[in-house]
């Protein structure tokens, strides 16, 4: 769903783009980050700046899609070196099965009602033993964000609980990392998961 006024102004600021740089990325490197020579997509991207950092890492191959036209018009235009498409991320027929080393999520799915299909199109997308990095808030600090703050999430079943339940449900495995507002998840698909054409 695309974002409010004022979460489209929150996010394209420097404090939004310092936190990328120097916790976020820093956090999911602790949990074991490493894009050198792999194929990447950033689901959400945003204005590019996560887009960036990772390219800074040295992949394979970077594709950031993100569903709003403003953030990925911006991302061209701060990025025009690196690949940003306008795309929903409910839907990922566009890429094979098994096509990609890693994804990556910088606080999403909280704004997707449909974020269980996300994580399933991401299953399918993600080569056995592919890795998914995912931060997102706890549910009632959405709420707390939407009380004081009007950033308007959509109506969504999303929290950490549903969240694990589901990972829990599907192949994946994972190990988190939780900060005060933020909690980083390193999903991870097992070299002998089910291949889903
Ligand atoms: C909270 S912002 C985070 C942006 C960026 N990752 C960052 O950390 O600055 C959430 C982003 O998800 C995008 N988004 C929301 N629903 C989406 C969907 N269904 N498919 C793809 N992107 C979506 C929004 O347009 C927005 O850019």
């Amino acid at each position: 769903m695309k974002l409010s006024d004022v979460e489209f102004r929150a996010m394209n600021t420097w404090w939004r783009r310092w936190g990328q740089q120097h916790v976020e990325l820093p956090l999911f490197q602790r949990l074991g980050l490493d894009v050198a020579g792999k194929e990447v997509l950033e689901i959400g991207c945003g204005n590019g700046y996560g887009g960036f950092l990772l390219n800074q890492l040295g992949p394979k191959s970077y594709l950031g899609l993100d569903v709003m036209e403003e953030q990925i018009a911006m991302a061209r235009r701060n990025y025009p070196q690196y690949q940003f498409i306008l795309q929903d991320a409910t839907d990922l027929a566009q890429f094979p099965a098994a096509s990609k080393d890693v994804v990556v999520i910088f606080g999403v799915l909280h704004h997707i009602p449909a974020w269980r299909e996300v994580l399933d199109e991401i299953a399918r997308v993600l080569k056995p033993g592919g890795q998914l990095f995912l931060e997102e808030p706890r549910g009632v600090d959405i709420k707390l964000f939407d009380f004081f703050f009007r950033w308007g999430h959509p109506d969504s079943d999303f929290g950490l609980k549903p969240l694990e339940t589901h990972l829990k449900s599907s192949d994946f495995q994972f190990e988190k990392l939780w900060t005060p507002l933020l909690t980083m998840y390193h999903i991870f698909k097992p070299p002998s998961a089910r291949h889903v054409p």
